[in-house]
């Protein structure tokens, strides 16, 4: 009987020790387009806590372009990595991409943004995380339509600067759900200006609405709409640079993140109204924990998740975080 004890607890062990020095064997790749973006950091810093918790080893590598991500594949599959999670900097990339990562013999998912065929449609066989955009989209419009009837503005006197990247089918569902809304409460398409960004950044999108507030000088009070919460920023700095007051400007992002966060921390408002937090928490640690039971468990990821958002303004997006979890 005392053997017996004994052999089960020796056999617990081995299977215990043999599980553990698996996992430090893990090692996940979190390749994204945009590291110098809040919300990037903050899918790493989220992706850290899940390879932490299991023991796994997590590469963060920076790609913003196609060449990168090739080499950044190599480099996983060299270092002799499973699995990674990618947002790619150009969706076209789609078969390229899948076909280095089996190249590599890499397991892969995508976040954010979502791979395409070359016909333009999803991916679908990659596992994606991304947010719900159209809906996040609608919730951006509804709340500047509430601002603009809050501020009795005659919508005809109103422009709408679209700061668009619209290569990228999750930028086109999210403006595109913003001005849908827009558009039901009465607000001229005419007013519409597109602000194409050659990048989707503040700089890229600060330059492309200079351009439309320029030529349409006319039109004092403005709304601004965009993938993120860059290209409403670059809106904002543009208005702001062709002086148009705070007080005429309702801007509304998409993130949460830190480019939000520190507009709403100036001690006078901006014409940054308001930005939908979506959750980086979700896109880091839960894409990294995927990947990690994919890889050490067999575990297929969901073909595809599609995550929430909650509309937060300079005055409650404290709640808001807390509420997500994401402080
Ligand atoms: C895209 C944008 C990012 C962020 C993510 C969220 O990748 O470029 O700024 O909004 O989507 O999914």
């Amino acid at each position: 009987m005392r053997f017996f004890k004994a052999a089960i607890l020796a056999g617990t062990v081995a299977v215990f020790a043999a599980t553990s020095a698996f996992a430090a064997d893990v090692k996940i790749g979190f390749i994204v387009k945009q590291p110098e973006e809040p919300w990037f950091q903050d899918e790493w810093k989220f992706a850290d806590v899940a390879a932490k918790e299991k023991g796994f080893t997590l590469v963060k590598i920076g790609a913003e372009d196609g060449e990168k991500v090739q080499s950044a594949i190599d480099n996983l599959g060299a270092q002799g990595a499973q699995g990674f999670i990618i947002c790619t900097p150009d969706v076209k990339l789609g078969p390229g991409i899948i076909a280095k990562a089996a190249a590599n013999d890499l397991k892969m998912m995508t976040v954010d943004d979502r791979l395409v065929n070359a016909d333009g449609s999803p991916i679908e066989d990659v596992p994606h995380m991304g947010i719900s955009a159209t809906k996040i989209g609608e919730a951006v419009g509804q709340s500047i339509v509430d601002e603009i009837k809050k501020r009795g503005w005659d919508m005809k006197e109103v422009g709408a600067i679209r700061v668009s990247y619209d290569q990228l089918p999750t930028a086109v569902d999210r403006v595109e759900g913003a001005l849908s809304v827009l558009k039901a409460n009465g607000f001229p398409e005419a007013n519409i200006f597109d602000a194409p960004q050659a990048k989707t950044d503040t700089e890229a999108a600060l330059n492309a609405s200079t351009v439309v507030l320029n030529k349409n000088a006319g039109i004092k009070k403005w709304v601004a709409v965009g993938l993120n919460d860059e290209a409403v920023l670059g809106a904002v700095r543009a208005t702001e640079t062709v002086g148009i007051a705070p007080d005429s400007m309702i801007g509304v992002g998409i993130g949460g993140a830190d480019s939000a966060i520190n507009e709403f921390k100036k001690p006078t408002a901006t014409g940054f109204f308001g930005t939908v937090i979506i959750s980086p928490k979700r896109h880091g640690y839960e894409t990294a924990l995927n990947m990690y039971e994919w890889v050490a468990n067999g575990k297929e990821p969901e073909k595809l998740t599609l995550t929430a958002g909650q509309i937060a303004l300079r005055d409650t997006y404290e709640a808001v975080r807390k509420d997500l979890g994401i402080e």
